[in-house]
């Protein structure tokens, strides 16, 4: 899985390219990549299959590509960045590290896909929905005899001291998408009180979002906050994984893709951009451990994958959220009032 089978070293060429079409001939793409890495790399594989282009993968969690993006500003060496949570997408956008393209699939999309292609001025595209919310180990649990958490507030129990992961807000946008959700629901002081709070009972901030999914189903944590279609999709294989979403109310992300600006291979970029939104591509993702509710109307999402339509949301506000300035100030003010505490 992304990031569960340890940080992949550098970038990976996924060198499947269709007999006779060589990658001189139709060059290659660049893929910055911050979904589960087996979609990751069955994306790869089917778009080389589909057109002959190359792509060279590099998969990274959205908080830390969003750094590199910045980083690599003067020198970008990626052309896509495809999938992640939306606001770093959005922060990217406005820091005009992407730029505007208006794909021929967007009247397929759902209206929160088109939406973020809207609020960003055409910087970036939502992919991908999928909601916040809870995991446990319900072997463990039981064993423990413990209730199962249903609210934000059941986390602070004093049971729970370190049986909860999540994972840290500057290196992954699932970790960002938890803090402005608490603040949506609670305000911001508030929230922050409950962050402090939360931190005795978290065992371990995890690089990547998905990461407390696999550590509670191989029984390494009780609980895990994590996107619910990551632990659906982990419980689907059969191990013994329960999820809640908050009923206090939660949020959620708009998975979304950004062509990058100044990078290398902009006619090859525009190809996988316009591939991915269609139904054909979209439709892999169940099949890759990837459950999230597909952005093109038409594709297939897993019949497990959580529906947007039966959760309590905060209507999450993805300009305020997604732009630079905030997101520096809410994960700064994570990092010293919260992440820096002592246990
Ligand atoms: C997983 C989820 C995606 C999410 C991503 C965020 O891959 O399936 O829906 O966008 O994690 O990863 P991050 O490490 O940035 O939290």
């Amino acid at each position: 899985m992304k990031r569960w089978i340890g940080p992949l070293a550098g970038f990976i060429a996924c060198g499947l390219l269709v007999p006779g079409a060589s990658a001189q001939s139709k060059g290659e793409v660049v893929v910055y990549c911050s979904v589960l890495n087996e979609w990751c790399l069955a994306a790869s594989q089917a778009f080389e299959r589909k057109t002959g282009v190359k792509v060279i993968l590099n998969v990274k969690g959205s908080g830390e590509v969003g750094a590199q993006l910045r980083a690599e500003a003067s020198n970008p060496r990626a052309d896509v960045w495809w999938g992640g949570t939306g606001d770093p997408h959005l922060a990217a956008a406005e820091a005009d590290l992407t730029v505007a393209y208006k794909p021929a699939a967007l009247g397929e999309l759902h209206p929160w896909a088109v939406k973020q292609w809207e609020q960003s001025g055409g910087k970036t595209i939502g992919i991908y929905a999928g909601v916040l919310g809870f995991t446990w180990n319900t072997e463990l649990i039981a064993s423990k005899k413990l209730q199962a958490p249903k609210c934000w507030a059941d986390l602070t129990r004093a049971e729970f001291r370190d049986e909860i992961q999540m994972s840290n807000p500057s290196s992954s946008g699932t970790a960002y998408t938890a803090l402005a959700t608490l603040i949506q629901v609670m305000g911001e002081d508030k929230a922050f009180g409950y962050l402090k709070g939360l931190h005795r009972n978290i065992s371990q901030y995890t690089r990547s979002g998905p990461a407390p999914v696999r550590n509670a189903a191989r029984a390494e944590t009780m609980i895990g906050i994590i996107f619910l279609h990551d632990a659906v999709a982990e419980a689907n294989e059969g191990f013994p994984l329960a999820t809640a979403a908050p009923c206090e109310g939660t949020g959620y992300e708009i998975g979304s893709m950004s062509l990058v600006k100044g990078g290398r291979n902009p006619d090859n970029a525009k190809l996988w951009y316009e591939w991915s939104l269609s139904a054909e591509a979209q439709s892999l993702a169940k099949e890759n451990k990837s459950f999230q509710v597909p952005s093109n109307r038409s594709a297939a999402a897993h019949p497990k994958a959580p529906r947007l339509e039966d959760i309590k949301l905060v209507d999450y506000d993805f300009a305020k959220y997604g732009s630079s300035e905030e997101r520096k100030r809410i994960v700064s003010r994570w990092e010293q009032e919260v992440g820096m505490l002592p246990k």
